[in-house]
């Protein structure tokens, strides 16, 4: 068995897609088990570069069978747009693409209601990307949601529909002063997203465990990071659903049972988009340098990407609160040239050191880091592919990343190319190579 979960271990943005992709030439089967449209995860490869969404960065390996689990919550038009951007591509998405009966459905008012909430909120608003995350998983929780399975029952989605549209016309009207919906115009709509999608929907928990006893392999591919995370994150200031490694049994129906590894992507330095604390940002000439030489600008939002140093306090317990088995350390390229480089071991506040992570977000807003500094290199690493290579520093600067996650380096990713990987050991071993007869790669 060689099942592997991906997940972020900072605020999002580590380098997922990029790592999910490189992995998913030896998966069978690739799934996305929670979050929505509000993930951009960027693909680059030899030909062209890509940025999904909702479609599970697998999908360019033709035959690697790609689900939407059942944690996710999809919009049907931006999953739709996104699908259509992909074939437009000559990406094949038909019977190698599935989507959870059971994935929950954002509707226009969730998008209205995330919008006009975060708009009264003020300063304290959450800086969401603005996809109807947020209420759809609340609907979720308070029982009224639609399901991607409900949308197949036109008489049933109806019901649900008008039921739900007699509440929720009142608050949007009463409390923020926003026209309501009209029942028929987003029923006509959905019905339309339903004639196309359909042919997916299945009962993905039962064809993934199936898969599971034939031996197949399987990724479960995570958004956001474990700091978005619902429980684990900066709360308030996170998304709405589990990007921790748990998530990926509840997202998708497949039990801890027939999982057995956890890879943790963590940027070799730290980045944020949104509000909400950030103890090592740097908003000075650092910061601007990470952002420049990263790119670091949202692939769903566009906005820029808040920058600081490597945060040992977050992985340590990214490491913790996911049981990491070990962790694919992305973007080493973009700290080329740095001369000296901080991790950050604690947090100081109060008097109080914190080596674990604080759930005090006035504790997170308010305490100073503390920094260890290390030498930088000169030397370029852009597209390095051996750990002999690299720099002594460099060398010494991840292994400090390991130490403080306590668990190995299997990847080193030196540029958003699928090629500038440094492997030092596959985390799905025995299954680099799944079948004799190399798969065709666009
Ligand atoms: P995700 O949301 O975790 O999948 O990450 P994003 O795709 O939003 O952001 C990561 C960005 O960094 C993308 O533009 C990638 O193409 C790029 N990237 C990934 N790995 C590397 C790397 O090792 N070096 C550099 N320079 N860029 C990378
Ligand atoms: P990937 O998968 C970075 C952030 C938003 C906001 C907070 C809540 O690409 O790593 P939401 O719309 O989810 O309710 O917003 O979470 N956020 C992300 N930040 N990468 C992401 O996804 C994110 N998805 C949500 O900026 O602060
Ligand atoms: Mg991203």
């Amino acid at each position: 068995m060689s099942n592997l979960v991906v997940v972020g271990t900072q605020w999002g943005d580590e380098g997922k897609g990029k790592i999910v992709d490189l992995l998913a030439r030896a998966a069978d089967v690739v799934v996305r088990f929670q979050g929505g449209s509000n993930a951009g995860h960027t693909v680059v490869n030899d030909r062209d570069s890509h940025v999904f969404h909702l479609v599970p960065s697998g999908i360019l390996y033709r035959g690697t069978l790609c689900i939407i689990g059942n944690g996710v919550v999809v919009d049907p038009g931006a999953l739709i747009e996104e699908m259509d951007r992909l074939q437009a591509k000559g990406v094949k998405i038909g019977k190698n693409f599935l989507i959870s009966d059971r994935a929950h459905v954002i509707l226009p008012y969730h998008k209205a209601i995330e919008k006009a909430a975060e708009q009264s909120k003020g300063s304290r608003r959450i800086g969401t990307t603005g996809r109807g995350i947020g209420p759809t998983y609340a609907d979720k929780m308070t029982r009224i949601g639609i399901r991607m399975g409900d949308l197949l029952n036109p008489a049933l989605f109806r019901r649900k529909l008008e039921e739900n549209l007699i509440e929720i016309n009142v608050f949007l009207e009463r409390l923020y002063q926003l026209q309501g919906f009209q029942l028929e115009k987003v029923f006509q709509q959905y019905m339309g997203y339903a004639e196309r999608l359909k042919d997916y929907v299945a009962d993905t928990s039962a064809v993934l465990n199936k898969a599971i006893e034939r031996g197949r392999k399987v990724l479960f591919e995570g958004a956001q990071g474990t700091h978005l995370d619902v429980d684990f994150g900066t709360y308030p200031y996170v998304t709405s659903s589990s990007a921790a490694a748990g998530g990926a049994c509840t997202g998708t129906g497949v039990g801890p049972t027939k999982i057995n590894k956890v890879m943790g992507v963590v940027k070799a330095y730290t980045t944020r988009v949104g509000s909400g604390p950030f103890p090592t940002e740097m908003p000075d000439a650092v910061g601007a340098r990470f952002q420049e030489r990263g790119k670091e600008f949202g692939a769903t939002t566009g906005r820029p990407r808040r920058c600081g140093w490597f945060d040992g306090v977050l992985l340590r317990h990214a490491a913790r609160v996911n049981g990491l088995s070990s962790l694919a350390v992305t973007k080493l390229d973009v700290l080329d040239g740095c001369q000296e480089l901080k991790i950050c071991t604690g947090y100081r506040h109060a008097g109080k050191l914190y080596r674990d992570m604080p759930s005090d977000i006035q504790v997170l807003e308010e305490c100073e880091p503390v920094y260890e500094a290390l030498p930088g290199w000169k030397m370029e690493t852009t597209g390095i592919t051996s750990y002999k290579a690299l720099p002594p520093q460099a060398k010494r600067y991840l292994a400090r990343i390991e130490e403080l996650a306590a668990c190995p380096m299997d990847i080193i990713s030196t540029g958003s190319k699928r090629n500038q990987t440094i492997v030092v050991r596959h985390p799905m071993a025995s299954a680099h190579r799944k079948s004799a007869r190399p798969r065709r790669v666009r």
